[in-house]
Formats: C-alpha cells, structure tokens, sequence
C-alpha cells in the first residue's frame, strides 16, 4: 500500500542529515573527493548541538603535547573511563586518527587558542577534564570552541574557494524515512523529508549519512538544544539497522543552576574550569569530591555526576556550588561561562557558581564500524547518533567532538570507495510513514524520563515511565516536524527505558539504585535490535525482552 507522492525530487550521491561536525566533516570530504553531496538540516544549519560545545577536542599532538603524553594514554584514559563497554580496538582506531583530523580541521580554518609563555611559539594551549591524566585538550575561544568548529565548518562548506563549489544545504527540512531500494531488506535508495508547509520531497542516493546528534531532549533538564531529538536512531531502526548502549545517557555535572523550574536547555560549566583548579563544594562549604576518587573533582564524568547527586540527596538542596574563585582572569579564559553567570547575576571571580547535574550526551546510539557503517548497505552514522565503540559506558571529556571529526571523514571516504549508481525507488511514500510508530506528548515523555530514568534509576521508576509514556501514545493527526520529532522521541524513551531495564546492574552513566554494583555478567553491550510492528527487542545485557510498544 503506498501513500502520498513526493512534490518534488532531488538526486545526490551523499544525502546527510545534520550539519555539526560530523556531518559537515563528512560533507566537506565528500565534497572534495568529488561526490554530489546535500545537507539536509530540520533548522538553521547552526542550531545542532556541536556550538554548544565547550571544552573543546581531546588530543596528543605530534607536535605539542605534554610531556609523557601518548595517544596510548589517551587510549587508556578513554578505556579506564568507558565502565569496560568501549570496544579497544575502536578506540586505538579512531584516536590515532586524532591528529591528522584536528590538522586537516586547522586547514579548512578553525582557529584555536595559542599556548602563552616562553618556548610556547606556534603551540596550542592545552587543558585538562575529567578522567584525563594530562593536559591534551585544545579549545578555541577560551571555552567557545564547538562555536568555532561549526564557523570554520560552514565557513569552508559555502566557500567557492573550493574547485567544487559550496555544499549544497537544504534546510528547513526534517528527515521523515529512509528509503530501501526493493522493499524493506534492499541497500538505501534514498531519504523522504518534509519542509515545515507540509510538502514531502524525496532525494535520491544511494548512500545517507546520519549525523543528528543526540536525545538528550528526552529529559527535562539538558544541556542539549531543541534540536536533540534522537530522529537519527529513530530513523535507522526503522531502517533496519541496529543501536546500542542507549542506556548510558551521560549526565554533565556541572551545568549552571537557574532555579528551581528550569526546563529545556540550560547553560554548560565547562569541566575545564575544574581543570584549571576549581572544587566543587555543597552548601555547606564541604567538597564533594573528596575521598571520592583518586582525580577527585577531575574524576570521570560518571563518577563526579553521580556524586553530586547522592550529595543532593543527603542535604536535600538542589544545587552544589563550583568554587572558582581562586582562578585567575576566569572572564577571559571562560567567557562563555562567564557570561551565563552574569545574566543570572553571578559573579565567578566572587561568588561560587550553583550547578547541578543534567542530560549531557548519549553515549550509545546506531552501531557503526569505525568508518561509520551500519549494518544497512548505503547507511551510514557518524558522531553523537552513532556508537563506534569509542564510549562504551560512559563517554571522555571531549572525545566526542574528535570522534565527529574522524569518523565525519573516514564515513566520506568509505561512502566514495562504495559508491553504486541510483536506485529503483517506489514513487510515493509508503502508507506507513514512521514505521507505525506513534508520538506521546513530548512534555509528558519529558517529565516521565526525567523522573524514573535520570541518575539512580530503578526498576520501578522505569517500568513506571515506560507506562506512562506507553498510556500518552496515540496516533498523530497528519505529518509535521514536530510529529517526526516527538515520533522519535517516544521510540528513543521506551529503547532507553527498555535497555535500562534490562541491564540489572550499574555501570558508567547508567546508575541503578536497585543495583548498585556493577556484575561482570553484565559486561557487554545491550542491543536493540528490531523495532518493526511496534516492538523493541533487546538482546545482549539479559535475556532477549520483547516489550510491545503502541
Ligand atoms: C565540557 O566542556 O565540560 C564538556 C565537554 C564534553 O562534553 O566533552
């Protein structure tokens, strides 16, 4: 049975969705190898999550890193950080590559910030986050460094410097379904979309590139933009393919506290100020991380969110406090920060900064090989929607924004060494848009996550979201952005619900109440593996569950 008709068609050789890093990465490379490439983005191209990035791009240098650095302790300190889910071998790929893409970045215009002082000349500032045992992150504009990413990124996409010409973007566009050539089990033949008025368009290509960021937008409280809605895990698993580890959603510890309602997102305190010397305390003056891990308040993102909120809690208040009062010049080297804190009248240099824990990134997602393939022939996932193998449990401090730029271009290079001709597609969209998935309202699911699946989850609190969420689904009136959206969000909630379920143990970013040790029968990753007819199947942490969805 076949439903509407596309208005209007395009042909590619690349389709991605998504223009942050990963996806404009790949866009570039594509690009320059000489593919027809279109950005398809559901907003302005600037408006995913990759300019909210602070700290900036964990990396060993070649040519200015710390002394006794390596990238194989980089490799350890991702591995020791990832709760013994990360794949080793995807780790040593992708981080090896790390230099090479952070040049290949420089080239194409971003500008980091320099390292100050004598012998310094022609090097590039370090700092230091959580779980690094040494300084190896470069940042650009003190803590704005995803902003100059996306600038240089866009900057070098529109340039007609480039013999090929500016990458074609298409925005405004939701990506609605992947298309698979002859029927459901065919390589990608390409992407239905639909523009805000309605209008469905169909582009043509054999290979899509997915790059749609996270779901943080699943809980209440993030440091996501509206944007961050999970359409690319959505769209892959109905697509066929398979996602991973979407339990493990990565809570930020320190994100600026602005009362007690604040909803959606809220402004990040970038882990490197901790770097640069700053302790977090609770109310009453006591440190938080002390005694509770050897790097204390540089400890792995887990560890520190989780602490904060046991230590919510025991005092009952809502916030801690990040005391930087001791660092020098914070207004320059944190400008970001610093303005966030004056606009709710907050003073660094004076006044310990309230912050308390919220979504931050998903650490699991579609699975890829690290040249960014799923398992469908023709689609491919890259950065923040995917799951290389480089996060397992729980992601390291800013090895999310080099994943984005490795795996961005070594997906172009595998797309280009793959590449086959158009095509035969179906003519008119199939009557089953959305797989026969149907939204639950999105503030409903939002409240439902936050209160049963945020840090300290239970099986209770799970199995109560799940019902809720389950009770709040019901059949869309007609096809928009916000249908596709909240369509995805209510399949990512009960996939994360499901999973989390499942895993009877606690482990990195997915903390348990019920269980709180971690259990080595555990030691694996969960997957989701089919969500056709309105089920999810998880198989891999437990027992396969097969858990009906409406
Ligand atoms: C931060 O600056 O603290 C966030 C960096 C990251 O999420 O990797």
């Amino acid at each position: 049975m076949t439903g509407p008709a596309a208005t209007w068609e395009a042909r590619a050789d690349l389709v991605v969705v998504g223009s942050g890093v990963a996806g404009m990465t790949a866009a570039l490379e594509a690009r320059d190898l000489g593919l027809r490439v279109l950005v398809v983005t559901k907003d302005d191209a600037d408006a995913g999550s990759t300019r909210w990035a602070q700290g900036g791009i964990a990396v060993v240098l070649e040519d200015g890193h710390e002394p006794g650095d390596s990238v194989d302790r980089h490799v350890a300190d991702t591995l020791a950080a990832a709760g013994g889910l990360a794949d080793p071998a995807a780790v040593g790929s992708i981080l090896a590559d790390g230099p090479a893409a952070v040049a290949a970045l420089r080239r194409r215009g971003a500008v980091f910030d320099p390292a100050e002082g004598v012998g310094a000349a022609g090097a590039l500032a370090l700092t230091r986050e959580g779980g690094h045992t040494a300084f190896r992150v470069v940042h650009a504009g003190g803590d704005a460094t995803g902003a100059e990413v996306e600038r240089a990124l866009l900057a070098a996409a529109s340039s007609a410097g480039s013999s090929a010409g500016p990458v074609a973007m298409l925005t405004g566009h939701v990506a609605v379904e992947v298309v698979r050539a002859g029927g459901d089990r065919g390589p990608v033949g390409g992407l239905w979309v639909l523009d805000d008025t309605g209008r469905l368009g169909l582009l043509r290509a054999p290979a899509v590139l997915l790059a749609t960021g996270g779901y943080g937008q699943l809980f209440a409280s993030t440091t996501n933009p509206d944007t961050a809605t999970g359409d690319g895990v959505a769209l892959a698993l109905r697509a066929g393919a398979v996602a991973a580890d979407l339990e493990f959603v990565q809570f930020h510890p320190t994100v600026l506290y602005t009362g007690p309602g604040a909803r959606g997102r809220r402004p990040l305190v970038t882990e490197a100020v901790r770097g640069h010397g700053a302790v977090l305390v609770d109310s009453a003056g006591h440190r938080v991380m002390a005694g509770e891990h050897p790097l204390e308040d540089l400890a792995p993102r887990d560890v520190v969110s989780a602490a904060v909120t046991r230590r919510l809690a025991a005092t009952g208040t809502r916030c801690v406090y990040l005391d930087a009062t001791a660092l020098p010049g914070f207004a320059r080297r944190f400008p970001t920060v610093f303005a966030a804190c004056s606009a709710i009248g907050v003073d660094p240099a004076a006044d310990p900064i309230p912050v308390s824990p919220a979504a931050h990134y998903c650490c699991g997602g579609v699975v890829t090989d690290v040249d960014g393939r799923t398992g469908v022939a023709g689609l491919y996932a890259a950065g923040e929607v995917a799951r290389s193998g480089l996060h397992g449990a729980n992601r390291l401090a800013s090895n999310s924004l080099l994943e984005g730029l490795v795996v961005g271009r070594r997906a172009a290079r595998a797309v280009a060494g793959e590449l086959t001709g158009p095509r035969r597609l179906p003519a008119a969209v199939d009557a089953v848009l959305l797989g026969g998935w149907a939204p639950a309202d999105r503030d409903l699911v939002q409240r439902a996550m936050s209160r049963g699946a945020a840090i300290g989850r239970d099986g209770a609190g799970l199995a109560a979201a799940s019902d809720a969420i389950e009770a709040a689904t019901a059949p869309a009136p007609g096809l928009s952005r916000a249908v596709v959206e909240d369509t995805a969000m209510t399949l990512l909630a009960q996939a994360v619900l499901a999973a989390a379920g499942t895993r009877t143990e606690s482990r990195g970013c997915h903390v348990r109440t019920d269980f709180p040790r971690t259990d080595d029968t555990y030691q694996r990753s969960s997957l989701l593996v089919g969500c056709s007819g309105g089920a999810l199947t998880v198989r891999g942490a437990a027992d396969e569950q097969t858990q009906g969805v409406a």
